[in-house]
C-alpha cells in the first residue's frame, strides 16, 4: 500500500467511524443496517405512479383516439363527457392519452384541472390563463379581466388547447354552468377549447342549464367497473415492480382482487389495500402478507380520495370534521342533532358535498335535526 492509499484509508475510516458514533443516540439507529423490507420500490403504490402497462381499457384509449383525432389536422374534436365509477382508470387513462397526443403533436397542448383542488369559476380560469404563461398583477384582477387576459392570450397562441376539467360535479351548479358555457362558444380564428369533463355520474349533463347543455355537444365515453381479473392484472404489476419476491401469496392477491370487485371495482381500493398491508408488515419487520393483515386493513382503504379531500379543507373545517368524529365512537357514526350555528350548517353542507359525510333527515326527530353519517375511518386520518 502506498503512503497515499493509506492515508485515504486512514481519513475514510474516520469518517465512518464518527458519523457512526454520532447516529449512536438517535432516534432512527434501529433502521441503521435495516435494509431488508417487504418493499422493492414503494413509489408505484402512490396515487400519482404511472403504471407501465394499461390494462384492459384497450376500447376506451381507442375511443378516445377517435374523437381527439380531428385536431391532428386542426379541426374541431367533440367535447366529451368521461363517466365511471371511482378507480376505473378515468384520470389515468385521460392523462394517458393526452400525453401522448401533445407528444406526437406540437401544435396541441392540454391542461390537467382537478376541481376539487380548484372549486370555483374564477380559480379554473385563473388557472387556464397561467397556462398561457401569463403572470397576473398582483393586485388582484375581477373574473372579466382574468377572462380578458385569457382571450388575449388564447388569440396570440399557435396550440390547440384540450382542457381536462376531473371531477367536475364539485363545482357548484351555476359557477359550472357558466364556465362550461363560455369556454364552450368560445373560437378565434377556427381556433376552440376542447373540453374533457370527468365525474362519477352518469347523468352529470342534467346538472347544466340547457343553453350550456346544448352548446357543450358531448360525446359520451363510459369507463365500466373493472371485473376481478383486469383487477389482478393491474395488482401484479405494482406487486412485482413494488414488493420483494413472495411478499403475496397468489390466494391473497385473489383476496384482495374479490375485495375491490365487491367495492364497485375500484382499483385504487386493491392497490391501497395492498399498500397499507404492506406498510403495516414493513412497520411490525415481516416480509409476507398475511390474510389477517389485509383484513385488518381492509377497512383502512379508500384512503386516498378521502385524504385528497381531506387536505383540501381549511382549519376550521378540519377541527369541525374532527370534532364530528371524536363524537362518534363507530367508524360510521350516526350522530343526530339539530344544527346549532350558521357557520356549522356550511361547514356541513361542504362536508357533504365531498362525501366526506352524508346528511339525512331525521324522520322521527324534531325540529331541524338531521343525522349526520361519517363516511371516513378515523383511523385513515391518523394513518
Ligand atoms: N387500466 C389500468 N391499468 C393500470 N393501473 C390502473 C388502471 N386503471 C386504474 N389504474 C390505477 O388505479 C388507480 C385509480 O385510477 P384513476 O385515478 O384513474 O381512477 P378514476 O376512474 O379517475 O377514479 P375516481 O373517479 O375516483 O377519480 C390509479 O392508481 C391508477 O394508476
Ligand atoms: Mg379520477
Amino acid at each position: 500500500m502506498t503512503e497515499k492509499i493509506k492515508k485515504e484509508f486512514f481519513i475514510n475510516y474516520i469518517i465512518y467511524y464518527l458519523n457512526m458514533v454520532s447516529k449512536k443516540n438517535n432516534i432512527f439507529k434501529e433502521y441503521l443496517n435495516s435494509e431488508i423490507s417487504i418493499f422493492k420500490d414503494e413509489s408505484v403504490f402512490y396515487p400519482d405512479y404511472f403504471p407501465e402497462n394499461i390494462v384492459s381499457r384497450d376500447k376506451q384509449i381507442s375511443d378516445l383516439q377517435f374523437f381527439l383525432k380531428p385536431l391532428l389536422s386542426k379541426k374541431k374534436a367533440n367535447n366529451l363527457l368521461i363517466f365511471g365509477p371511482s378507480g376505473t382508470g378515468k384520470t389515468l387513462i385521460s392523462k394517458f392519452v393526452l400525453n401522448q397526443l401533445c407528444e406526437f403533436s406540437n401544435n396541441i397542448k392540454y391542461i390537467y384541472i382537478n376541481t376539487i383542488q380548484d372549486n370555483t369559476r374564477f380559480a379554473i380560469i385563473q388557472k387556464i390563463v397561467s397556462f398561457y404563461k401569463v403572470i397576473l398583477p398582483r393586485r388582484g384582477l375581477a373574473i372579466d379581466e382574468v377572462w380578458d387576459r385569457l382571450v388575449e392570450s388564447f388569440k396570440k397562441s399557435d396550440f390547440y388547447p384540450v382542457i381536462i376539467l376531473d371531477e367536475i360535479d364539485n363545482l357548484k351548479k351555476d359557477d359550472c354552468s357558466k364556465l362550461l358555457y363560455d369556454l364552450s362558444r368560445f373560437s378565434y380564428n377556427s381556433k376552440f377549447f376542447t373540453l374533457i369533463l370527468i365525474t362519477n355520474n352518469k347523468f352529470f349533463i342534467n346538472y347544466l342549464d340547457l343553453r350550456t347543455q346544448s352548446s357543450l355537444f358531448l360525446t359520451d365515453l363510459e369507463f365500466p367497473k373493472y371485473t376481478p381479473s383486469d383487477l389482478k392484472n393491474i395488482l401484479l404489476e405494482r406487486i412485482n415492480f413494488g414488493l420483494i419476491e413472495n411478499a403475496i401469496s397468489t390466494d391473497l392477491i385473489g383476496f384482495v382482487t374479490g375485495f375491490a370487485a365487491k367495492n364497485s371495482g375500484d382499483a385504487r381500493i386493491a392497490i391501497d389495500l395492498v399498500y397499507k398491508a404492506s406498510k403495516f408488515s414493513e412497520k411490525n419487520g415481516f416480509l409476507k402478507i398475511s390474510k389477517d393483515i389485509l383484513i385488518s386493513c381492509s377497512s383502512l382503504v379508500d384512503s386516498v380520495k378521502l385524504l385528497e379531500k381531506f387536505k383540501t379543507l381549511n382549519d376550521n373545517e378540519k377541527r369541525f370534521f374532527l370534532s364530528l368524529k371524536d363524537q362518534s365512537d363507530s367508524s360510521l357514526a350516526h350522530i343526530t342533532e339539530n344544527i346549532p350555528s350558521r357557520s356549522a350548517r356550511r361547514y356541513l353542507e361542504k362536508l357533504d358535498k365531498l362525501n366526506l359525510i352524508s346528511l339525512k333527515d331525521n324522520k322521527n326527530g324534531k325540529g331541524n335535526s338531521r343525522i349526520i353519517i361519517i363516511n371516513v375511518n378515523r383511523d385513515i386520518l391518523d394513518f
